[in-house]
């Protein structure tokens, strides 16, 4: 009975720690809006963060298949650069796009870690995204991961995602609960909506989440 409630004293601790942890973040991002440091892919690369929010299944809900050429806006430490790399296969082309330079770095390190094969199917950016270097109606797939709330104009992202993308290209935004600037599925609809998206189809839960869209 006492490691019974000793587990369930232990349950509440995580929860309220965690708690707390999410309104102090979400306080100072409110007031404080600053890219994400790097240091953070201590966890965002980590095997924590895979069990978390698993990154084959992002990957998959994203909408890519073999042969697509596919751009990762805010890729961070490129934690599902290789996934996406997988996922497009031989004939496939992944590019990770950041605007931080240490970033980009992280995202060198950790494609270091992966068979050559894979690796060489991914280009990095260092570039905002704002203006993505790509011609028009040039990418099958754009997809975000817990990225489209840090940018400080989503809309002007997305309007850039919508130039580059096919007119059958495919717009992914996932998030996951744990981001400071996570939005709801509301919020993320409403604001890909206004700049010219319609849903197409509407994946996970509330702690992670993957919604793909199509030029509207
Ligand atoms: C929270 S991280 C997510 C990284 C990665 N997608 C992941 O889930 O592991 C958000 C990333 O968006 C990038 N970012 C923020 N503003 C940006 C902008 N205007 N253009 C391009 N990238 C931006 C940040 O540098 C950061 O690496």
């Amino acid at each position: 009975m006492s490691s019974f409630l000793n587990t369930l004293k232990i349950i509440g601790y995580v929860i309220l720690g965690f708690g707390a942890y999410q309104v102090i973040l979400r306080l100072i991002r409110r007031n404080w809006h600053f890219p994400a440091p790097s240091f953070i892919t201590i966890f965002l690369n980590s095997r924590l963060r895979a069990k978390l929010q698993d990154p084959v299944r992002v990957i998959e809900r994203s909408g890519i298949k073999p042969g697509d050429h596919v751009l990762e806006i805010g890729c961070g430490g490129g934690f599902f650069l290789p996934y996406a790399a997988r996922a497009v296969g031989a004939e496939g082309q992944v590019y990770g796009l950041d605007i931080a330079e240490d970033m980009i770095e992280k995202s060198i390190n950790h494609l270091a870690k992966t068979p050559a094969h894979i690796r060489e199917r991914v280009e990095l950016m260092q570039r905002s995204a704002y203006e993505l270097p790509f011609d028009d109606a040039s990418l099958d797939v754009v997809y975000l991961v817990a990225a489209l709330m840090e940018i400080p104009d989503p809309r002007r992202c997305l309007l850039e995602a919508r130039r580059v993308l096919k007119p059958e290209g495919v717009l992914a935004v996932s998030e996951f609960l744990p981001d400071p600037d996570y939005p709801s599925r509301r919020v993320t609809i409403r604001t890909v909506e206004e700049a010219g998206f319609a849903v197409e189809a509407e994946e996970g839960n509330a702690w992670a989440y993957t919604i793909r869209f199509r030029k509207g």
